[in-house]
């Protein structure tokens, strides 16, 4: 069988236009992609993830230009960030006009709107007459995709196409952010610091939890989780009392002495955020399939810079208090 994996772009657009779903490379984490217009495609991607419909989807365009065409406002001080960081890993919730379908935002009245950064994605955009509606190209709920592999094992059957960007810039979603009476809001912590946002917009709220409807952002409290338990926490305390030769190690800059060192990911032995950031989602995934390790320890970050959106991520792959 002809592989469906690959660099052509052109074969992506001719899927999409099609009504397939394609997988694409986002700096942030890949994105299973369909035609936005086309109400078939959509439903398309809420079953392939097995997705619940009250959980809204993101539109990708080529432009801040294509993305005035879908909304009723662009306030100035969206206006501000979008010139600042689009194209990049920032998403705007904005009042959606009648060409975005409700089931795009699950009935909300405001749509999720960015402009990605991967070079392959920005090309299939442009060469695009519609814009793609695309979440994490993973089934709901677990760890989201950072490299093709990612998506091959778990949605390849289910994906007309999975356009290979190679490893992922960023590592985490994007930042969405909106505005309630003027005040703007972060609903997920993503790959653009809220010092950057702060920055050009001054203090921000950020209020990433959500009840049982996500009224934001798809933060369910359980999400972006591995299958095994996964505890956080001081990693030496969190090791008492097990077999270390059971347990599997998320490490921020250095190994936890007494467990087999094949079994630990650290991520950034000079304490780089960013660079812990990019292979976050990889290192969950090995934990997660590795046979000998029955639970996963990983410690805290910095709350600071992307720290703030790993922390949020560790709280809710975290089974509780261990
Ligand atoms: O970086 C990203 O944002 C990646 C790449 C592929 O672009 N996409 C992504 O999509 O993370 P997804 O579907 O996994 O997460 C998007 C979140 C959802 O949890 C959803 O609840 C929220 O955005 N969201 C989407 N539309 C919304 C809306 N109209 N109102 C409130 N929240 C919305
Ligand atoms: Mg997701």
């Amino acid at each position: 069988m002809e592989s469906n994996v690959g660099t052509d772009v052109a074969r992506a657009a001719a899927c999409l236009r099609a009504g397939q779903l394609v997988a694409i490379p986002t700096e942030t984490v890949y994105g299973l992609a369909a035609n936005a217009f086309d109400p078939k495609a959509v439903l398309a991607v809420f079953r392939a993830k097995q997705r619940p419909t009250f959980d809204p989807l993101i539109v990708h365009a080529a432009s801040q230009k294509a993305i005035q065409d879908l909304v009723t406002d662009f306030p100035a001080t969206a206006r501000q960030l979008a010139e600042a960081y689009w194209p990049g890993p920032l998403t705007l919730l904005l009042p959606k006009n009648s060409r975005i379908a409700d089931l795009i935002t699950s009935g909300l009245p405001r749509v999720a709107v960015r402009v990605p950064a991967h070079p392959l994605t920005r090309e299939l955009l442009q060469q695009l007459p519609f814009p793609l509606t695309a979440p994490s190209a993973n089934p709901f709920g677990y760890i989201s995709p950072t490299n093709a592999a990612h998506v091959a094992q778990q949605l390849g059957d289910r994906v007309a196409y999975i356009l290979d960007g190679g490893p992922s810039r960023v590592g985490v979603e994007s930042t969405i952010v909106g505005w309630e009476d003027d005040q703007t809001v972060v609903y997920r912590l993503g790959g653009l610091q809220v010092e950057a946002l702060e920055s050009l917009v001054g203090p921000v709220r950020v209020q990433p939890r959500s009840s049982s409807r996500p009224d934001a952002p798809g933060m369910l409290l359980s999400h972006y989780a591995p299958r095994k338990p996964c505890y956080v926490g001081v990693l030496p305390k969190l090791l008492v009392g097990r077999d270390p030769a059971t347990v599997g190690v998320l490490a921020f800059r250095a190994e936890l002495s007494g467990v087999p060192a094949d079994q630990q990911r650290v991520l950034s032995p000079t304490g780089d955020l960013d660079e812990a950031a990019q292979g976050f989602f990889a290192a969950l995934r090995i934990l997660d399939a590795d046979a000998r390790v029955a639970v996963i320890l990983a410690e805290p970050f910095p709350e600071t810079g992307l720290g703030r959106a790993l922390n949020d991520r560790l709280r809710r792959a975290a089974t509780g208090p261990a």
